[in-house]
């Protein structure tokens, strides 16, 4: 995994202390925390910076509004931004302020490089001219007479008039470099991705660059140019400078020489928004400069709400805070993440966001881990059982189960590879796609070989071992290959597996590292299900929340719920219904999710229903055919519009067809995979 160590140099944007936090921050942070968590998971040595981008004409105008001063607003909006990089579990090494004194340092040392700059065909890089245009306070930027919206010549973001201002400015002479940045671009020198988001600047520079003014007048909350103290540094420039400043570039400090000058790769995570800055103006300034530039540029796609902008004023933002609080950090940041792919737009949802939780962590993360433990702490006397190489076959379970084998066997059958290099591709839902598919077929695994059943059978118990062994080891490299999304979850599973509470690291992405004999911690279920409507806090680390509130179909008589039915003649044909009568009865297909016995009850077990729109507590007379774990994962047939019964004090909502066969239940299933909530006819 680790055959050459390489150093990645890796920053968000610095974000506007204009207001506090928005979900379009967390997501990049978000990002960029787990691409270098999972670096330095594989062996690399990486650096996180994030941080705010304080100066500007807005803050002047926000700071007087609040009648304070512009450094008392921005303190308090930055420590906001610290405070949720904190609740959601954001490791970042380095957070920088564009008012920081190393900064301000850093700015000066980059301008008089610049101001000292030939373009390559010998021009100084820097010159005084008249800028005139249409300025929107608000961008702190000029616009193109083409983008305004008319009439009123509003700027296309903030709808507000744009001022024509002219100003005798200082400029960059981008357009020196337009062949220099086209051939890095197209050659991939600098590697900017989504191809999409490469094609859009190839075609800015096809259309020409501009020369940009680089000084400001009218501005007083920022840097002042050195030359002409009544101008400041136009924020951009100012902005921009904090991926070097951070580091020290003002002193050539050992972390700027470490992680800019000498890394093997300097990226930029930025929103689409802002490819231009990041992806022209930044790499030929600091070429001018004479400086490293920028190897990589990954932008982002936006979040989106009803498929509309996130806008205050539309009404429609997403309040990170609340997010974070409404099922705990690994729970947003596994949603952000798995939901869509990095670099496209998508509509976040309520609805889908309980609806991963539930599924994805939940039910197959939670499940899997739960069983996995479960099963060691019944059969093996809560500690690591002891290895055993060869494939466990069962049944028809042989084939399977020699593919999970080598699934799970040394060095984990190139899931891990596969799952970190999605990871440094910034494709975190593939990364984890490739997780859960193996946590899928972990537990189809259990359902196959039964290890309920080997536990009868003495003669068994190295087979039962080995699986158990070869489990165990999985459930602990699915928490690694997880734990750059979901830390929390990842460290507390490795408390479970009697490893300490702990981050993984680079070594323990090796096969085999659990010992025999080893005693197990203690089993805590880790992402409880929950109602769409609950409330949930931090976390979700505590308890499990009542059954589904939505969940209002009807009582089952306890006949009827307890589902296993003793062969009777077929109806003679004088009983029969006409079609009418059998289409009141819903049927459908579902999945179970969990199962669980009834205090007090041989014959009734507990069941969550997955039905595809909505999950269902059921519950059935089927304890002594089956097992609990045996049931979890099964597809089955339910009649769907049954009201809901209590059967001992437990609320049912629906019933689970099933045959007998010697007095036992034999549940109806389906022949091939079957989607739940399929209605079945
Ligand atoms: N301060 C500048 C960046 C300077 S970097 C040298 C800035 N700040 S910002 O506060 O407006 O943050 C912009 C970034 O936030 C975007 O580039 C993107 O990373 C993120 N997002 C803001 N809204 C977003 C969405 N709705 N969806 C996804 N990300 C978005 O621009």
């Amino acid at each position: 995994m680790t055959a050459t160590k390489r150093t990645l140099y890796a920053t968000t944007p610095i974000y506007y202390v204009n207001d506090v936090p928005h979900v379009g921050h967390a997501y990049t942070t978000i990002a960029l925390d787990a691409l270098t968590r999972s670096r330095r998971l594989a062996g690399h040595d990486a650096f996180m910076l994030t941080g705010t981008d304080e100066h500007g004409q807005n803050i002047e105008r926000i700071a007087r509004e609040r009648g304070i001063s512009e450094q008392q607003h921005c303190d308090e909006i930055a420590a906001k931004f610290r405070e949720l990089w904190t609740r959601y579990d954001i490791r970042y090494d380095r957070f920088i302020r564009t008012t920081d004194e190393i900064h301000r340092r850093g700015v000066l040392k980059l301008w008089e490089k610049l101001r000292a700059a030939k373009t390559p065909d010998g021009q100084d890089a820097i010159y005084s001219g008249t800028y005139a245009g249409w300025y929107c306070p608000r961008c702190e930027g000029y616009k193109d007479e083409e983008e305004l919206r008319q009439p009123g010549n509003l700027c296309p973001d903030h709808e507000r008039p744009c001022e024509w201002l002219e100003e005798q400015n200082l400029f960059f002479r981008l357009s020196a470099y337009e062949g220099w940045l086209r051939e890095r671009i197209e050659k991939d020198v600098l590697r900017i991705r989504p191809e999409s988001r490469k094609n859009e600047v190839l075609g800015v520079i096809q259309q020409g660059l501009k020369d940009f003014s680089i000084s400001r007048a009218r501005v007083k909350w920022g840097i002042p140019v050195p030359e002409q103290p009544d101008h400041v540094l136009y924020v951009w420039v100012d902005a921009l400078s904090n991926y070097i400043t951070a580091l020290g570039f003002a002193d050539d400090a050992p972390d700027y020489k470490h992680y800019w000058a000498g890394a093997d790769e300097r990226l930029h995570l930025i929103g689409k928004d802002i490819i231009r800055f990041h992806c022209l103006y930044w790499p030929a300034i600091l070429y001018a400069a004479g400086v490293p530039v920028p190897t990589r540029e990954f932008g982002q796609g936006f979040i989106t709400r009803d498929g509309r902008r996130l806008s205050k004023t539309t009404g429609n933002v997403i309040d990170p805070v609340a997010l974070v609080e409404r099922l705990g950090p690994d729970a947003a940041r596994y949603f952000l993440l798995r939901e869509a792919s990095y670099g496209s737009d998508w509509d976040f949802t309520e609805a889908a966001f309980v609806a991963r939780y539930n599924a994805d962590l939940a039910n197959d993360l939670g499940n899997l881990v739960s069983r996995a433990l479960t099963m060691v702490a019944r059969y093996c006397d809560g500690k690591v059982p002891g290895r055993w190489q060869a494939p466990v076959s069962r049944g028809g379970a042989a084939d399977f189960t020699e593919g999970f084998a080598s699934a799970v066997g040394a060095p984990a059958g190139g899931r891990a590879d596969k799952a970190l290099a999605h990871y440094e591709e910034l494709d975190f839902s593939g990364a984890l796609a490739e997780v859960w598919s193996w946590i899928g077929q972990l537990n189809q695994a259990i359902v196959l070989v039964e290890p309920w059943s080997l536990a009868k059978d003495s003669a068994r118990k190295a087979d039962l071992d080995g699986f158990l062994y070869r489990l165990l080891e999985a459930v602990r490299l699915v928490a690694v290959l997880a734990s750059p999304v979901i830390p929390r979850a990842s460290a507390r599973i490795f408390a479970m597996l009697g490893l300490g509470e702990r981050e993984p690291v680079t070594a323990d992405l090796e096969w085999g590292r659990l010992e025999p004999g080893t005693p197990l911690g203690t089993i805590a279920p880790l992402f409880p299900r929950v109602d769409k409507t609950q409330d949930v806090k931090e976390n979700a680390v505590s308890e499990s929340k009542p059954p589904n509130a939505e969940t209002t179909a009807a009582p089952a008589s306890a006949g009827a719920a307890s589902a296993a039915v003793s062969p009777t003649p077929a109806t003679a044909g004088g009983d029969r219904i006409d079609i009418a009568e059998f289409a009141k009865v819903e049927l459908r297909a579902a999945k179970i999710t969990a199962a669980e016995k009834i205090a007090g009850s041989k014959k009734l077990v507990k069941l969550q229903v997955d039905l595809g729109s909505e999950t269902r507590q059921v519950v059935a007379g089927i304890a002594e055919s089956y097992e609990p774990d045996a049931l979890v994962g099964r597809s089955i047939v339910l009649v769907a519009n049954l009201k809901p019964a209590k059967l001992m004090g437990v609320e049912s909502n629906g019933m689970v067809l099933a045959g007998s066969l010697d007095g036992k239940a034999v549940l109806c299933t389906f022949d091939a995979a079957v989607a739940p909530g399929t209605k079945v006819k």
